[in-house]
């Protein structure tokens, strides 16, 4: 069974260190949420692991087996099996998305697809995602809405088949339907031995994926492990307790990049 172990791990971004000493290990057969208020450094900890070149690691190390991430490409590092669903996936004109999904495919196989193959292989992928088939041929991301987007990061995590599978917001921009869709889409992979570290708001999509347990992220670092049962809290009662009890004082959530937290926008049980 695959393990993805991360240690001690300090990242910069532009010259500010965001992430100082995260500790965690995730297991093929797991699905670990990832709670935290915004601008902690929940996002960088999933581009520093997928080797997003913004993000600089100073410190620590990550393990896939006994592979050394840090010292893999980009490339290298989704051939071995990871893949980043990304809070805001960017737009490519010009690059078709069927061209793309179909490289990103035959890079991972040593005999191409054939054309046949791959349509098949796309089309079912894009009705599981409720997806039109036509949006294949459009350029990657350019002008979709923010729920396609979502949905096509999944058609893509469907298609690659990774070994762990890191989302990031991964339910913003979802309707109700489309969150079902995504959590089923989860699911099924999670049944088929998928790893999954996923970052969420909404105890909805919680909900849906059953993680196995949940860490938080606070000033960058990871400071409550626990069961699910800390998902539901957090949803409830927002990020004070943690100062109660471990005595770690959260810094200002920032303002402005993502106004949505869970404990803010999930007040269904605080009437
Ligand atoms: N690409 C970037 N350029 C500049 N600053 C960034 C970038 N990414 C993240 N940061 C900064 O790093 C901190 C942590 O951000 P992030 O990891 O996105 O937090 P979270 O995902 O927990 O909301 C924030 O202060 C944010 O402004
Ligand atoms: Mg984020």
């Amino acid at each position: 069974m695959a393990k993805l172990v991360i240690h001690d791990l300090h990242v910069e971004v532009e010259g500010k260190e965001i992430l100082k000493g995260v500790d965690l290990t995730i297991e093929q057969n797991e699905t670990v949420a990832l709670l935290g208020p915004n601008g902690h450094g929940k996002s960088t900890l999933l581009a520093a692991i997928m080797g997003h070149p913004r993000y600089s690691v100073t410190k620590g190390s990550i393990f896939l087996n006994d592979q050394d991430v840090l010292k893999m490409s980009v490339d290298q590092r989704s051939k071995a099996g990871l893949f980043l669903a990304m809070q805001y996936p960017s737009e490519v004109p010009g690059v078709i998305n069927a061209d793309f999904l179909k490289s990103a495919v035959n890079s991972r196989r040593e005999k191409p697809v054939t054309l046949f193959q791959f349509y098949k292989m796309l089309d079912t992928a894009s009705k599981e995602m409720k997806i039109p088939f036509e949006m294949a041929n459009r350029s990657l991301n350019e002008g979709f809405s923010g729920g396609e987007k979502k949905r096509n990061e999944i058609l893509q995590l469907k298609l690659l088949k990774p070994t762990f599978a890191l989302l990031d917001e991964i339910d913003s921009g979802l309707d109700v339907d489309a969150m079902q869709t995504v959590g089923e889409a989860i699911r099924a992979e999670q049944q088929k031995g998928m790893g999954f570290l996923v970052v969420s708001h909404y105890a909805r999509l919680y909900d849906l994926i059953t993680p196995t347990r949940a860490v938080v992220m606070i000033n960058g670092k990871i400071a409550v492990q626990g069961g699910p049962e800390i998902i539901r809290r957090i949803d409830t009662t927002g990020y004070e307790w943690i100062k109660a009890e471990y005595g770690i004082d959260v810094e200002k959530e920032e303002a402005g990049m993502n106004t949505v937290s869970i404990g803010s926008c999930a007040v269904k049980e605080m009437k």
